[in-house]
């Protein structure tokens, strides 16, 4: 029997285990995804002895990402792009890291809102966390080259900026209305709505018709984000897309087989999250 699990501390609070449990079961594949809470102090030992307690591979969550990361010894691009880890595998024996966040996120933008590629503007990107730059990284590989990232902590933003060297632009986060009305695509990074707390607070009336907002946060599903541009009647994308589009991948590397993400998982997991 196959077997995977994510690891975090805590790790209660993972959704991955319905998502990948759903396509076990229907694929009917004889398999097992379990979560596993690991200690930050057991990390290491964890991972020296994935295979050994017979795990194809994990996720990887808070606060685990960067010290996984640090511990592979196969870097998927994705991975170094972000400077941190959410999938792993083994490749004759060696622990595979890939970070799957920035397909995740691409994959759900091309598929709720195709759209988005024809608008000629700037991209706003609100936040410069470790999903912003997962973010940033797949829109830079789609061939955007005005990047703006507004983050409370400038330092932080002009960070991310740096690292990536070419077409992003750190920009103080009161500035972030500024710069709407030619936007292509604004995007929340942020924990800014997460349980209904806290708005990026964006001007949408401001933004061209054709723009897009999408929300990495999926709880609830429609964020005061994604309700103030919908009002306005812009198109929106929400996080509970990515979400399942990022669990792709690693589910074909352990079990073999590409899953689907369908409007039967994706009602699956709203039931389970409680939303609408
Ligand atoms: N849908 C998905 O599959 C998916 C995947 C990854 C992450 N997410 C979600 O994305 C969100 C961010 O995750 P992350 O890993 O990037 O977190 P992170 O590294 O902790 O970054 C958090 C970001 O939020 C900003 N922020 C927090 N409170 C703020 C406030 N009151 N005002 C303005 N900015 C504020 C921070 O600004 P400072 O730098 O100034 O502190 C930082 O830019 C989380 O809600 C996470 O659950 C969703």
């Amino acid at each position: 029997m196959k077997r995977a699990c994510v690891i975090g501390w805590p790790i209660a609070h993972s959704r991955s285990p319905l998502i990948h449990n759903f396509w076990l079961h229907l694929y009917g594949i004889e398999g097992s995804y379990t979560k596993e809470a690991v200690l930050p102090k057991d990390l290491n030992a964890f991972l020296a002895s994935l295979e050994v307690q017979g795990f194809a591979g994990c996720n990887v969550t808070v606060p685990h990402k960067e010290k996984t990361f640090a511990a592979a010894v196969i870097h998927d691009p994705s991975a170094t792009a972000v400077g941190a880890a959410n999938t792993v595998w083994f490749e004759n024996g060696r622990l595979a890291c890939a970070n799957t966040d920035t397909y995740g996120f691409m994959a759900n933008l091309d598929a709720t809102a195709p759209q988005w590629r024809e608008n000629s503007g700037p991209v706003l990107v609100l936040g410069a966390g470790g999903s912003a730059r997962a973010v940033v990284y797949g829109l830079l590989q789609a061939g955007r080259e005005d990047i703006r990232v507004f983050n409370r902590s400038l330092e932080r933003a002009t960070e991310l900026a740096t690292h990536f060297s070419k077409g992003v632009t750190p920009l103080r986060w009161d500035e972030r209305n500024d710069h709407v009305s030619n936007a292509a695509l604004i995007i929340n990074t942020t924990t800014l709505g997460l349980n209904g707390d806290g708005n990026p607070d964006i001007d949408f009336a401001n933004a061209p018709k054709t723009a897009v907002a999408a929300d990495l946060v999926y709880v609830p599903l429609e964020t005061p984000f994604l309700k103030s541009a919908r009002e306005q009647r812009l198109a929106t994308v929400d996080g509970l897309g990515m979400l399942l589009h990022q669990a792709v991948p690693g589910f074909e590397k352990w079990f073999g087989v590409r899953p689907d993400v369908t409007p039967a998982l994706r009602a699956h997991i709203v039931q389970e999250i409680g939303g609408s």
